[in-house]
């Protein structure tokens, strides 16, 4: 297996039929599209039905790949599941998901790394098939936050949308280059700044918890900003530098979409050319694990991601966790 290289083979998403636009969510709470489009560049995003949950998102993903990729469930070595709002602590979410897709006995195993997630299950992917210890393997990243949301958080409730994204990993071609390489890494003294406090082993569920609120997603908004501009741009910076490449040699950059403001902010000090800075936030707000997913599919749909294109994508979230990537499009 020496030299063996991993690649992207196709991608496919799924979203949740319910478009919520700003002006929905300013009927019953304390806020303006004006507000939340200037300050997040949202203008709408999906949110699953009450019978959907991560899975439901991630077997639709996960099938759109396969289809694309000419590759059925049964051929799959394994299957790694990003989410942060999966269906249950355990099983994993992987699990749950092969059943739906009829991945008979491959692996499957839930990746935590919030938002993160897709980076990160992208690099344990990309480590099993260079190893040769798989062949075939979906990294999806489902996430249905709009079940964990205080929806009456409004610094929180207009950020978060439900999608879910996969990509099909397998062995590169003599010559492909496919996966280049990450930056990985993660600061635990900002673990306190978004979390969701119950439910887990340290606050398990209990009346208090319930009526103290402590089952949804909280956040301090702009201490995760101000980290979130700093990280995005330092990870693309060391991953691009790493792999003896220039930041002009990048010719689409497909930052996490938490924010229109952290993605401009990263863009201006990496020097990188609007042009080359791939957004859909505008559309789906903050759908956490999807995202990066739901933007290479959009772009590669649009003609904005080509064959032979070297792609930058960058993720950050809880943690404080962080993730680059460098991809070149095969
Ligand atoms: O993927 C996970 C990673 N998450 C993120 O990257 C999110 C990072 N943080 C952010 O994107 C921004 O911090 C937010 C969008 C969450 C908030 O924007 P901000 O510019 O940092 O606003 P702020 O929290 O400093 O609040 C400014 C004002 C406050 O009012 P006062 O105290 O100045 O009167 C807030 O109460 O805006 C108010 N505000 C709102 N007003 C209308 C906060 N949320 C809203 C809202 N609508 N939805």
């Amino acid at each position: 297996m020496a030299g063996r290289r991993a690649k992207i083979h196709a991608v496919g998403t799924y979203v949740p039929e319910r478009i919520v636009t700003n002006d929905d969510l300013s009927l019953n709470l304390d806020t303006s599209d004006e507000w939340i489009s200037t300050r997040t560049g949202i203008r709408e995003r999906r949110i699953a039905s009450d019978a959907e949950a991560a899975s439901d998102l991630g077997a639709g993903a996960a099938r759109r790949a396969l289809k694309a990729a000419a590759v059925s469930p049964d051929q799959l070595d394994l299957i790694i599941t990003a989410s942060l709002s999966p269906d249950m602590l355990f099983p994993a979410t992987a699990s749950l998901i092969s059943g739906l897709i009829g991945a008979g006995a491959a692996a499957a195993f839930d990746l935590s790394a919030a938002c993160t997630g897709f980076i990160y299950a992208l690099a344990v992917g990309e480590s099993f098939i260079v190893s040769g210890r798989a062949e075939k393997v979906l990294v999806i990243g489902a996430d249905a936050v709009s079940k964990m949301i205080d929806w009456s958080d409004r610094g929180t409730a207009v950020l978060f949308g439900d999608a879910a994204g996969a990509v099909l990993l397998g062995p590169a071609a003599e010559g492909e280059e496919g996966i280049i390489g990450f930056d990985l890494g993660n600061d635990p003294a900002g673990a306190g700044e978004l979390s969701l406090p119950a439910g887990g082993s340290r606050l398990p569920a209990s009346e208090e918890t319930v009526a103290g609120g402590q089952h949804f997603l909280r956040m301090n908004g702009p201490e995760v900003f101000r980290f979130a501009t700093r990280i995005v741009a330092a990870s693309s910076r060391r991953v691009v530098e790493q792999h003896g490449l220039r930041m002009e040699d990048i010719d689409i950059f497909i930052p996490h979409q938490a924010n229109i403001r952290i993605i401009d902010a990263a863009a201006r000090k990496l020097r990188i050319a609007p042009e080359k800075v791939f957004s859909n936030i505008e559309r789906y707000g903050n759908t956490s694990c999807a995202s990066i997913p739901l933007c290479l599919d959009e772009a590669e749909r649009q003609g904005r991601l080509k064959r032979g294109d070297l792609v930058l994508m960058t993720g950050f979230g809880a943690g404080l966790s962080w993730g680059s990537c460098i991809v070149r499009w095969q």
